[in-house]
């Protein structure tokens, strides 16, 4: 008797909530769709997330009770959930107010749909009615690329600063049979590292707290196989990542009825934020596509998104560089960086970039325990100066471009002993150091204005530099800001801001300035701070072996224009053809001593990046068929096609196939069935002629993706690059 009339109660409750159609907001994209309803208690529910749906569905049938909702648990599905209603789960929004309530309640009050550009940009306003808070739920939603961009804007009115212990970007539901994360994760020269695990009951969460250097152990990026585990061409797979170059949480949770919530934000561990009156607390992007063709699809769409939206300087060509890091670390000269000039013009590189070790005088950076934060150039060394060496550059006929890493500093340096009140540094604790240095306090604008003038001062005495190289080597340590005083929650948040304020002040006054994004290797990626850097260093891990596995994990949402790839000396079982043929996918770059090389390698080099420079339209472009995994076999293929589908490039790279391995075909992807391509070998080392019996015959588009060509093989650390063109 009593669970009938539960039954009852459970039913009617959730037909009394059901929404009208005026209260239906879709938000779409050609192939996605996110529909949002408002239930009669005045709040906003998710009522559908998936492939999108015909023309002319009646969309208030998403919130037809289903047979089983019978048990009265939460109503479900806010879109914005907030700790302490009736939802048990983890919330979206946590917030205390002045009187201690830690409750409150979001209720619909209007929506906005605008459309430019191919971009739909949507804005729910909620409020409490009892409390003066406001949150602005923003989604854009990108037509073509299937992409949508969600973020919450909070403010409120109270008369003192409101506490923020949670402030997701946004939360989305489904309900599969099952789930499996792709996560990715790593370590120091070991970024990436992809794993897939299956979701069960209960909640899984990814996050960083390592502030600046955000991503060295978790990367800001996920998948998740709905209804069966990823893969590559076929399966519904959600793919998603943030826009916040500091640390961030994405949670998994898997409820009593089997429906799977993703939370995504920024950490809010140790990050309870005061919110003054006024004030808006915007929250970072959550970016996601949904694919129903497997990652493969939806890497497509997160490259064309970043190449079309978001990259800096996206539609603008790239460089190649010749970097001397790996060659001469901190021991150079005037001298030895004028015969580098030499070297990379010789060579065939656009650009010289000088790395660490330039600057410093009472504290010579000779090596990493001094110096960071006295931005002049040694004397010792450079006694000209940077003017000099940009004048020496350009006379030999390459750009000049200078590392920095102006976040930091170490005690041994003149900063540090000028200015203590600017490094982050717990009272009454000895310091500890990451890499022998502190960081630099960013919430104060005092330091954002020192952080700009080391690139304005670099940039006003040396017009010509055109290529920035902006590291960061620590995590936030020794966590407390002597600007913020009592505020230290907002410290971690307030960084990241301070971060943007001056990249803002960067690319407003040096728009054409290419950046690259480093921290010690890969340790930031994300696509905020790709705003502003033009590409980023996936690793200081250049072992092309390594390298294919890491670029392949990039490559699920990153585009190659933004993935910088060096030949250096790492593997040196690894023919320089292998080594440079790894990094002839990306953005491809050298840091090694080219006095070393061979003639033939020094020749092979040079052939290479006149053919890079040739192929870059088609090597840049989103169309990315990753076709034989190295995670799965001992090989690894993908290949790139141009929109047009007349031009295409195939990689083709053998790790370390068995003795005797069966060598199968490679099916192709991405090409016009119905069209005839050449296919011929390039990049072949001085000398040598391509041994591929295909070499320079015609076939289809059809018999490349149904038959396939043996573009793989049995020797160790073995590469191919072929190029299609349509006849
Ligand atoms: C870490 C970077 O990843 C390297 O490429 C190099 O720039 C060093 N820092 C310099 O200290």
């Amino acid at each position: 008797m009593k669970i009938s009339k539960l039954l009852v109660v459970g039913i009617s409750m959730l037909v009394g909530m059901a929404a009208n159609a005026k209260n239906m907001i879709s938000i779409h994209t050609d192939n996605v769709q996110l529909v949002l309803g408002v239930k009669s208690n005045g709040r906003i529910y998710q009522a559908y997330l998936g492939e999108r749906l015909s023309e002319g569905t009646p969309l208030s049938l998403l919130f037809m009770p289903q047979a089983n909702q019978t048990w009265p648990m939460p109503a479900g599905n806010e879109v914005y959930p907030v700790m302490g209603t009736e939802d048990y789960f983890e919330p979206a929004l946590q917030l205390t107010h002045n009187n201690g309530n830690p409750t409150s309640v979001l209720k619909y009050v209007s929506h906005t749909q605008t459309a430019r550009n191919g971009i739909t940009e949507t804005i729910v306003k909620l409020r409490d009615e009892k409390y003066p808070i406001s949150v602005n739920l923003h989604y854009l939603a990108y037509t073509k690329e299937d992409v949508i961009c969600q973020w919450a804007e909070i403010s409120h009115g109270e008369a003192k600063p409101i506490s923020l212990g949670r402030y997701a970007s946004g939360m989305l539901y489904f309900e599969e049979p099952t789930y499996y994360l792709t996560e990715f994760s790593g370590d120091w020269a070991r970024e990436m590292q992809m794993s897939q695990t299956q979701l069960n009951f209960g909640r899984k969460t990814i996050d960083t707290r390592l502030g600046t250097r955000a991503a060295m152990l978790a990367f800001p990026f996920f998948e998740v196989g709905l209804g069966s585990p990823v893969s590559e061409n076929h399966g519904k797979v959600l793919m998603g990542t943030i826009g916040w170059t500091g640390n961030f949480r994405f949670t998994f949770e898997v409820d009593h009825d089997n429906q799977l919530r993703v939370l995504a934000g920024i950490n809010p561990d140790a990050s309870t934020y005061m919110l003054e009156r006024g004030k808006t607390f915007k929250t970072p992007e959550f970016i996601f596509t949904l694919s129903t063709q497997g990652t493969g699809q939806g890497s497509r769409n997160f490259q064309r998104w970043a190449l079309n939206h978001r990259l800096y300087m996206a539609q603008e060509d790239r460089m190649t560089l010749l970097n001397n890091w790996e060659n001469t670390y901190f021991d150079f000269d005037e001298q030895k960086l004028n015969n580098l000039f030499g070297q990379a013009k010789n060579l065939g590189v656009d650009l010289f970039l000088l790395d660490d070790g330039w600057f410093g005088n009472r504290y010579p950076r000779n090596n990493d325990k001094a110096g960071l934060g006295d931005w002049q150039a040694n004397r010792a060394k450079l006694p000209g100066g940077i003017p000099a060496l940009v004048k020496g550059a350009n006379e030999q006929g390459v750009d000049f471009g200078i590392w920095i890493e102006p976040e930091m500093v170490n005690p041994e340096s003149e900063l540090a002993r000028k200015k203590p009140h600017w490094i982050l540094r717990l009272p009454d604790r000895e310091p500890y150091l990451f890499r022998h240095q502190l960081v630099l306090d960013l919430t104060n604008p005092e330091v954002q204005d020192f952080v700009f003038g080391v690139i304005d001062g670099l940039m006003k005495e040396n017009p010509n530099i055109k290529f920035m190289k902006w590291d960061c080597n620590s995590p936030i340590t020794n966590i407390f800001s002597p600007h913020l005083k009592a505020r230290q929650g907002n410290l971690y948040v307030d960084y990241v801001r301070g971060l943007y304020a001056v990249l803002n002040r960067v690319q407003a006054k040096y728009p054409k300035l290419y950046m690259m994004l480093c921290s010690g290797g890969g340790g930031r990626c994300d696509f905020e701070a790709l705003k502003y850097f033009t590409e980023f260093w996936c690793s200081d891990n250049t072992d092309p072996v390594e390298r294919i596995y890491i670029q392949w994990a990039f490559s699920h949402f990153m585009p190659a224009k933004a993935l910088c790839s060096h030949v250096t000396d790492w593997n040196k079982k690894a023919s320089v053809k292998f080594r440079l043929d790894v990094d002839f996918s990306c953005k491809l770059g050298f840091d090694l001593d080219l006095k070393h090389l061979s003639a033939d390698d020094l020749t092979y080099c040079q052939a290479a990046i006149k053919e890079y420079n040739r192929l870059k339209p088609v090597i840049f472009s989103p169309n990315l068929y990753r076709l034989v995994s190295p995670y799965e076999t001992n090989h690894c293929a993908l290949m790139r096609v141009n929109d047009h589908q007349t031009h295409a490039l195939l990689f083709a790279y053998d790790l370390h196939p068995r003795y005797g391995e069966t060598i199968i075909n490679t099916h192709l992807q991405g090409l016009d069935p119905t069209a005839t391509y050449r296919v011929r070998e390039i990049c072949l080392m001085p000398g040598h002629e391509s041994r591929l019996p295909f070499h320079n015959q015609t076939f289809t588009g059809d018999y490349l993706h149904k038959v396939g060509l043996k573009v793989l093989g049995g020797n160790q650390l073995d590469s191919r690059i072929i190029e299609l063109v349509k006849e």
